[in-house]
């Protein structure tokens, strides 16, 4: 792993972190990710696939509170029929997330923090007309989204895992690629019947009364939605260099222990996703809002 000068690096010598234990870690992930951001320059979709958009966009939605549940169908065009996930994905088409001056920034997060004040002018009722709140409801749901793909906020030099080509049990793929779609499509056809609903609800399940009920309101535990999606970046970081890239070397075939071993994380994140967008949007729309966006 000598070409890739800021990935992880661990004593085995596979990918990893070399800043991955300490006790000062986070703080390094942290700022490192103003440095390193993927997004860029990196060929391919840097994000969730469509189904983890989907999924989180789901979760969130049947976690709004009355208020935010009305401003999101408020927002969206009619022809969705009040239905976020619907257009989760249309930020890919549109606009990668990227900087358009070219300085590593910390774009994802970044971008939540952009999004996030302008559509806490939804209540004001100043229908400021630089802003179009629709495109900004549909950002937030997106980023909010990748921010929690652990390879999304991977590294620069190997664009988050996606010049670590590898098979996937028998097809061709890329770390990355694994990350964002392999392991959700490999969960939905084993596990799942192909069914998102089915496998979304499995999801739910797990929160509400399964594995994370006692996590969940943890997860939402944000003093400022503004600096929370930093700490959602590290945790990314954290989990790209522990679970995404140790072990992985250029060529291997990935299989059932990757995948066993990998798929709760997958899901956790897609949870995580869906409950902080939902815990975002009812705090943005709420009734009661007093968080004041700052000069932008
Ligand atoms: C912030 O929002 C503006 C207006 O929608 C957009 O032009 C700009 O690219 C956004 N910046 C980021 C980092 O997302
Ligand atoms: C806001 O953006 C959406 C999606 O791009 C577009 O359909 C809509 O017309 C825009 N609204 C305004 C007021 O410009
Ligand atoms: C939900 O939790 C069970 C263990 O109780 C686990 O077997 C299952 O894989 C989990 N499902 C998801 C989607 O996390």
């Amino acid at each position: 792993m000598e070409e890739r000068k800021m990935g992880c690096v661990l004593s085995d010598g596979t990918a990893g972190s070399r800043f991955s234990s300490t006790p000062t870690a986070s703080f390094f992930a942290v700022s490192l990710l103003v440095i390193l951001v993927v997004i860029a320059s990196a060929p391919g979709c840097q994000c969730w696939s469509k189904e983890g958009h989907i999924m989180t966009c789901r979760i969130a939605q049947g976690l709004l509170e009355p208020a935010a549940a009305h401003a999101v169908r408020n927002l969206l065009p009619e022809y969705v029929k009040g239905d976020l996930s619907a257009l989760c994905v249309w930020p890919d088409q549109v606009r990668d997330c990227h900087d358009p001056h070219g300085t590593p920034d910390m774009c994802v997060a970044g971008a939540i923090h952009n999004y996030t004040s302008q559509l806490m002018h939804y209540n004001h009722g100043t229908s400021d007309r630089r802003y179009n709140l629709t495109e900004a409801l549909l950002f937030l749901s997106h980023f909010m989204g990748d921010i929690h793909q652990p390879m999304h906020v991977g590294f620069t030099s190997d664009e988050g895992g996606n010049t670590i080509d590898l098979r996937w049990f028998k097809h061709k793929s890329n770390l990355h690629h694994v990350w964002d779609r392999e392991i959700i499509l490999t969960a939905l056809a084993d596990y799942y019947g192909k069914s998102m609903e089915v496998f979304q609800a499995d999801i739910e399940t797990n929160f509400t009364s399964g594995i994370w009920s006692e996590d969940v309101s943890s997860w939402g535990d944000c003093d400022s939605l503004f600096s929370c999606p930093k700490k959602y970046a590290s945790e990314s970081i954290s989990l790209a260099c522990k679970w995404g890239y140790k072990g992985v070397r250029h060529g291997d075939i990935l299989a059932d222990d990757y995948f066993n071993s990998r798929l709760p994380i997958v899901t956790r994140r897609i949870a995580q996703g869906g409950v902080r967008l939902a815990m975002a949007l009812n705090r943005v729309f709420g009734e009661h809002n007093q968080e004041i966006p700052p000069p932008t």
